[in-house]
């Protein structure tokens, strides 16, 4: 048996939601770039799940599904505040939550397409709010009921905040937003389709994701390079702080990728609005340490920044707490996972691979009393 260590280059599905061909991201064939320049958040939801851009209607119709399912149970509200938040990370909270959904949802296990659409949009709707209301929660505030109005980046911040977003902060939130939906067989979307090609419900596959996105390898580093940026607290300590790393051959946050050699394409917008926002807010030395970091990374490793290196400095900028940044990756990138669910529902086959024992052979049993 030959192994593959962490399944590098293994071509384990076909899939038409989205693909990375020579470092090049695209959404149904739509390249990230210009989707990241002129699209809304909910154009690229129903492009992930139609492989076709909206028609006005259509746009209408999605945003309007979005907005009606857009309102969380009380129980889920009730049960944030029945224990400690000040110790629980948000994205176990929201693993849990999504988890709790489902046993509100009478369609949960009925497996038609028809069903698991609405249930898609159920998710898609609710994991902003979940989110938001968390955030409030642990602070001692209640949630904020969603505008039925206002689109799902605006609505996002304006539940987490209960204040009106400037215009600035919904163009760089939807834009995140948009850069973060899809990303092919990434490892949080590799488990959602493991677990539902079991034929599990889409709770079960949702859920799955959450816990693999959680990690500082994956989706979890965004809320790592925050760590390091407030580490290094000044331009002038990045090279001392990176050569320790080095040194120790400790990883570096925010930077490498699996697939991409090149370097990331999402990151060069994300680096754009990092700069504007920074800027902005009056606190540029985020955006001038990032740069820094990236230089020395660069050119000491060559190894360029992925989409979380950018994403820190641009959320703190927009007075998000920072570990809500990966909960916020899950609220965009649940239109991903929601589209591969669906896509291996309509040609399932159980994923199974095989593994290459390398322990103990030919062991007998010994009774207990015999052992040593
Ligand atoms: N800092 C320093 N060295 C690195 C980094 C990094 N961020 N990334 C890779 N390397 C080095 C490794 O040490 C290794 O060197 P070696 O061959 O001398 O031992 C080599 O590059 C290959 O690294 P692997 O970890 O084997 O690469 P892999 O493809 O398994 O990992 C990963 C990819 C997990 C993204 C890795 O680059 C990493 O850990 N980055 C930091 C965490 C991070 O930013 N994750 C987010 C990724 S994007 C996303 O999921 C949303």
């Amino acid at each position: 048996m030959t192994t593959t260590r962490g399944l590098e280059g293994v071509v384990a599905t076909t899939s038409s939601v989205s693909s990375i061909i020579d470092d090049t991201l695209t959404y149904a064939g739509y390249n990230i770039d210009d989707l990241a320049e002129n699209a809304s958040f909910e154009e690229v939801v129903y492009l992930l799940w139609h492989r076709k851009l909206p028609t006005k209607d259509q746009l209408a119709e999605i945003k309007k599904e979005l907005a009606e399912n857009a309102e969380i149970p009380q129980e889920v509200v009730d049960h944030f505040k029945s224990y400690d938040l000040k110790s629980v990370h948000p994205m176990a909270a929201l693993r849990t939550a999504v988890s709790l959904l489902g046993l509100f949802d009478s369609e949960a296990d009925v497996m038609d397409p028809e069903a698991n659409y609405r249930k898609a949009i159920r998710l898609q709707a609710k994991l902003p709010t979940i989110a938001a209301a968390f955030a409030r929660i642990r602070k001692g505030l209640e949630p904020i009921k969603p505008k039925s109005d206002a689109s799902l980046a605006a609505n996002f911040l304006y539940t987490l905040t209960g204040e009106e977003p400037s215009g600035v902060a919904v163009e760089a939130f939807n834009k995140a937003l948009v850069l973060h939906a899809d990303h092919e067989l990434n490892a949080s979307t590799f488990t959602a389709r493991v677990c539902v090609a079991t034929l599990s419900d889409v709770y079960s596959g949702v859920t799955a994701a959450i816990g693999a996105l959680k990690g500082p390898l994956h989706g979890g580093a965004n809320e790592a390079v925050m760590k390091m940026l407030k580490e290094i607290g000044d331009v002038d300590n990045v090279e001392s702080y990176l050569h320790e790393k080095f040194a120790r051959k400790e990883k570096i946050m925010g930077f490498g990728h699996r697939v991409y050699r090149q370097g990331d394409p999402r990151a060069k917008h994300l680096k754009e609005m990092s700069e504007k926002l920074t800027n902005l807010t009056g606190e540029p030395k985020w955006f001038e340490i990032s740069t820094k970091i990236e230089e020395v990374v660069t050119s000491e490793k060559s190894i360029p920044p992925n989409v979380d290196f950018y994403s820190a400095s641009m959320y703190h900028s927009l007075g998000i707490d920072h570990d809500l940044f990966t909960p916020i990756f899950a609220v965009s990138r649940v239109s991903g996972w929601l589209a591969h669910i669906l896509e291996q529902y309509e040609n399932n086959r159980l994923i199974r691979p095989r593994a290459d024992y390398t322990g103990p052979d030919m062991q007998k049993y010994v009774p207990i009393e015999q052992r040593g």
